[in-house]
């Protein structure tokens, strides 16, 4: 199967492209990638020399870009791609519409021209918005509360539209909050455990009784592939992992882990429409035959490890000091390894 997946240089993108190259070798990649401060060509640096790898620096808003790389016929499209984090959005929300919306709807109408098999849009819970009690499911209306989860809602409804007005057939994700390794440092789990393993306080906002459902990365992309490969054209599905935690609770794990103690909390300004609790009922991508296999205390351990043994992977981008010669090398690169798709 050849594949074009959009974003992967980022956290859940590389985790998804080595799972997949190390679970059918024989699937043929190309990743569309513009390299924004969150892309890191590092991520996928053990990748980079696989013959069914190819990385082509660009932005899926430049349709000049998208329609060279559609025109290959890839048989499936899978959007990473994505402005992802919340705060960023609060403070300078136009790209994340850029992004997130226009760069879905670029490669959607690729996508409808070139006749595409099957386009998978990577979504989010947070389209939902925020849920005192009980689970949203795929039926729940988007109720989106930041910048961030409104422009991941309006790539979810022209998905929908391309779907129901060209007959494209689409597929949607919502996962619920992901940590693991190459997470970039602004994120809760990456940021918290960065700063303890540095010595430095935790920024814990509000009263950090707020509830994300936790899911391990290498979960996550299970249930993409899953979905990929058994889910029904024209549906979305939920994945969630069932472990909703305090960011207290979180916080006090990676304390205890880093051998800190909790005069390490710095209770901040809360965040602006900051949602209370997200949780998603994933029956329907669990018929499918997909659960999530890890349990959260060992891929927190797992995970808090990574950062420790990869101290040159965080210090670099939380310094700034960040991989611009890669960036500039592949600046180049707009062309496509031969023997790829
Ligand atoms: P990330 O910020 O780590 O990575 C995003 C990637 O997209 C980066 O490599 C970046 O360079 C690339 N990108 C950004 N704008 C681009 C553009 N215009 N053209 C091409 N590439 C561009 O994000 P992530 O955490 O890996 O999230 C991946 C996807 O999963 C996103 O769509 C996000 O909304 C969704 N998601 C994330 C989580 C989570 O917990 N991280 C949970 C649910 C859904
Ligand atoms: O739910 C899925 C979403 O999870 C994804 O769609 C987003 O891309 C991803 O960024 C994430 O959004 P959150 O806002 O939930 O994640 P974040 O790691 O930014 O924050 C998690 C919680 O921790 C949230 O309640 C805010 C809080 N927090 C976060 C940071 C960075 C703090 O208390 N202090 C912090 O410094």
């Amino acid at each position: 199967m050849n594949l074009l997946i959009t974003g992967g240089a980022g956290f859940i993108g590389s985790n998804f492209i080595r799972y997949i190259l190390n679970k059918y070798p024989y699937y043929r990649i190309i990743n569309l990638d513009k390299l924004t401060y969150a892309g890191n060509l590092e991520n996928l640096r053990d990748i980079e020399a696989n013959p069914n790898y190819a990385f082509i620096k660009g932005d899926i808003c430049d349709e000049k870009i998208v329609d060279q790389l559609v025109s290959r016929k890839p048989d499936v499209i899978l959007n990473f791609a994505a402005e992802s984090h919340v705060d960023r959005s609060i403070l300078e929300p136009q790209a994340f519409i850029k992004t997130d919306i226009l760069g879905t709807q670029t490669l959607l109408e690729a996508a409808k021209k070139y006749s595409i098999d099957k386009y998978v849009q990577i979504s989010t819970d947070e389209v939902y918005g925020s849920i005192k009690q009980g689970s949203f499911t795929e039926q729940s209306p988007l109720k989106p509360n930041s910048p961030y989860s409104a422009s991941k809602a309006g790539a979810d409804l022209m998905v929908r539209a391309y779907s129901k007005t060209y007959d494209l057939p689409v597929l949607i994700t919502r996962s619920s909050n992901n940590f693991g390794p190459y997470q970039y440092p602004e994120k809760l789990i990456p940021l918290f455990v960065t700063n303890l393993l540095e010595d430095k306080k935790v920024p814990v906002y509000g009263d950090g009784r707020q509830v994300r459902d936790w899911l391990y990365v290498i979960d996550n992309c299970e249930g993409i592939d899953c979905v990929l490969h058994y889910g029904k054209v024209g549906e979305i599905y939920n994945i969630g992992a069932d472990n909703e935690r305090t960011n207290l609770e979180i916080t006090k794990i990676i304390l205890k882990e880093t051998n800190r103690d909790e005069s390490h909390i710095e209770h901040v300004k809360d965040r602006e429409g900051h949602d209370r609790r997200y949780s998603v009922d994933s029956t329907k991508t669990k018929s499918l035959g997909w659960q999530p296999r890890y349990q959260f205390e060992e891929a927190m351990e797992k995970t808090i490890q990574w950062y420790r043994d990869n101290p040159n992977w965080w210090q670099s981008l939380k310094s700034g000091e960040y991989l611009e010669y890669y960036k500039k090398q592949y600046q180049k690169r707009m062309y496509v390894k031969d023997g790829i798709f």
